[in-house]
Formats: C-alpha cells, structure tokens, sequence
C-alpha cells in the first residue's frame, strides 16, 4: 500500500477549502430556510436576490422571471435607484446569458462577458453598471425553468468556480420551491377572497337597492387605506372585512331587508342585529376571526351612540371605524327607495361634519384626501 505524504503546508490548505466548504454550505443552509420561511411572493423574491448575493461573495444578484403570457425574462432586482431601469428591461427567450441559460435549461459561468456574444452588453450601458464576471443558473419547477438566478461580480476580483456553481444550483432549487410555495398560497388566497366576494353578492342579491354597495364599500376602502398607516396584515384584513361587513344581513327576513319605505322603530331593531350576526358568522371561520370586530363594530360611532354596543372612539378597532366612513359615503351617494341620492360634494361636507363625533377624524381626512385627488 502507498501512503501518500501531505505536507503540513498542504494540509493546511486543505483544512481551509474544507472549513470554506462548511461555510458556505451551512450558508445555503441558512439562507434555504430564511427563503422558506414566508409565503408573500415579492419578499421570496427579495430574499432568493440576497441570497444569491451572499451566498456567490457577488457585488450583486438577480432574480428574472418569465412571464408566461409572452416568453419574456423579467428582472426582478433589488438595486436601489436602478431598479426602475432593470425592470424596464426584458429579454427575449435565448437573448443575453440569462437568455441563454432560460432556453437550454443549462447553468452558465461567464468570467469575461465582454468577450462573450451571449453577453447582452445593452444592460450595462443602461444602468451604468461594468459586468466583469456573472453566473447565472436555471430556475426550475418540475423540471419546468420558471427563471433565471445570476450573481454579478464575484468580490476581491475572482472568479467564479465549478464549486460556486454547484451550491448555486442548490439555491436556485430552493428558490424555486418558496417560489411554487407562494404562488399556490396566493391562488389560495384568491380563491378565499373570491369566495368572500361571492357570499357577499349572494346577500346583494336579496336586496335589490344596495346592488354594487359591497364593490363600492371595498373599493373606497382600498382607496384611503395607503393613508392610514395599517399593517400588511390589517390591510389584507380591510380588504375581507369591507367585502364581508354586511354578512350579517343574510339572516334579516324578507320582509325588512327588502321594505321599500321607511323601517320603523321595531323593524330598525331587528336591521341592527346584523352586525352581531355577521360576527357570528365568520367567526366559524378561522381564518377570519380577526376581522369579526371590524364586522360587528361598523355601525358603532365615536361619541357612543352607534350599535350593537354603544362602542366609543378608542374602543372602536381602526378596520371597523374605515369600513363606517366608506358605508356611509356610499349610502349618502346612492339611491335609496326612500330617499334620493346626494351629491358627491354634499357628502363629503357631511362626513367632515360628523368627524370626530360620529366617524373617526383621522379617517375622514384620509377619505377626504383621497376624493380630492379624484381616487374616490
Ligand atoms: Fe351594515
């Protein structure tokens, strides 16, 4: 048997490519789970351009995409100012090395693109950028190429390697399962907001003076709402609890739901349930259980005097106190059998006027604002 001899230089190397190697590789690791970890499309995106940029030691990294309806490659980058630029760009299937590597299906290292007649040399001239080294890999789902991960620039002036490739393959893989991921959540999130909508219009169909009230509640909401300072999550949440808000009016009878003249007092009673039956309602839903407030407090008003509970200012969570301004704009704007429509103008004069006792001050500004540049 011979017995190779390792110098203790060389095996000193050796430890070190094999520490790197560890590294890295609890790197990719790391940067899988951080990819895996949400399910919001344009953060998995963001975080697969970060990790393509830490995990390639690159100056800096992008994701493009192909757009199904038309085979083109889009840029999907985070590059500060030149983003706008980038995304303004698309390439042709087979043009430019992401090009390239989308129509083969194959990875790419190029260490002198300027030599390269793959090289799509446009980009830099439009985004004042020098490319002096790129890799670029596919990304794949069931074996379908959906994209193209590539890392520009490898830092301290070297090159790209066979080794970078490997774990750069492995990345794109991970890309592309957070990236299936969060397409299917988003279906799933459409199909739930449809299904919504459905119910909601199931209800509107009852009632024949309020056709379109449910749109029109939703989409005033979404109109002020970039006003208000709300979480993502209470955004999403605004959009559900506007559709939702009169759920609770599928269990009111015929014969109020549907009266065409005036209520009276006993039949308003029974109207002023819905708030607290539409609670009910999504509430089997667990999903929805944190907009069941916004539901049951729509009708409740800053000075106490609302329904179902007399709620005052504070008390009123923020989703409800939007969807109460949104309502009644739109009542006041549209015809009622018992009474007619008021003029775009005369409601807003009447929602500054009933601000800060009936409907929340900050609201109404941002409803205000929001008619003023014609967005309502
Ligand atoms: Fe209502």
């Amino acid at each position: 048997m011979v017995s190779r001899k390792i110098s203790p230089k060389q095996w000193r190397v050796d430890l070190k490519r094999m520490e790197e190697r560890v590294e890295r590789l609890s790197l990719l690791s790391q940067l899988g789970q951080i990819l895996n970890s949400t399910l919001e499309h344009y953060e998995v995106r963001r975080r697969a351009i970060e990790a393509a940029t830490r995990l390639m030691k690159a100056e800096v990294g992008s994701l493009l995409l192909i757009e199904e309806e038309n085979h083109l490659l889009r840029f999907e980058v985070a590059l500060g100012d030149k983003e706008k630029t980038l995304k303004a760009i698309a390439l042709n299937m087979g043009e430019g090395i992401a090009g390239w590597v989308a129509q083969h299906g194959e990875p790419l290292i190029v260490n002198d693109p300027q030599k390269d007649p793959r090289f799509f040399k446009e980009m830099d001239g439009r985004t004042d950028f020098r490319t002096q080294n790129l890799i670029a890999v596919p990304v794949k789902v069931k074996e379908k190429v959906v994209g193209v991960l590539e890392a520009i620039n490898k830092q301290d002036g070297e090159e790209f390697t066979q080794d970078d490739l490997s774990l750069f393959a492995s990345l794109a893989n991970q890309v592309a399962i957070a990236l299936d991921n969060a397409r299917l959540y988003q279906e799933l999130e459409e199909m739930f907001f449809q299904t919504a909508e459905s119910l909601a219009e199931a209800i509107e169909k009852r009632d024949p003076y309020t056709g379109g009230h449910t749109q029109r509640v939703t989409q005033y909401s979404q109109a002020i709402v970039g006003r208000l300072h709300l979480t993502p999550s209470e955004m999403k949440g605004l959009k559900i609890a506007s559709v939702l808000h009169d759920i609770g009016k599928i269990g009111i009878e015929d014969r109020i739901l549907k009266k065409s003249e005036k209520l009276n007092p006993e039949e308003f009673e029974v109207i002023k349930r819905h708030p607290n039956m539409g609670a009910e309602i999504i509430e089997h839903v667990r999903q929805l259980r944190g907009i069941a407030a916004a539901v049951k407090f729509h009708h409740e008003q800053m000075n106490g005097l609302g329904y179902p509970d007399g709620k005052k200012g504070e008390e009123i969570p923020i989703l409800a106190k939007i969807v109460a301004v949104a309502d009644a704009y739109d009542a006041m704007t549209t015809d009622r059998p018992y009474r007619r429509a008021i003029s775009k103008e005369a409601a807003i004069e009447e929602l500054k006027r009933c601000s800060g006792t009936q409907l929340d001050g900050e609201v109404v500004e941002a409803f205000v604002k929001a008619y003023e540049k014609g967005e309502i």
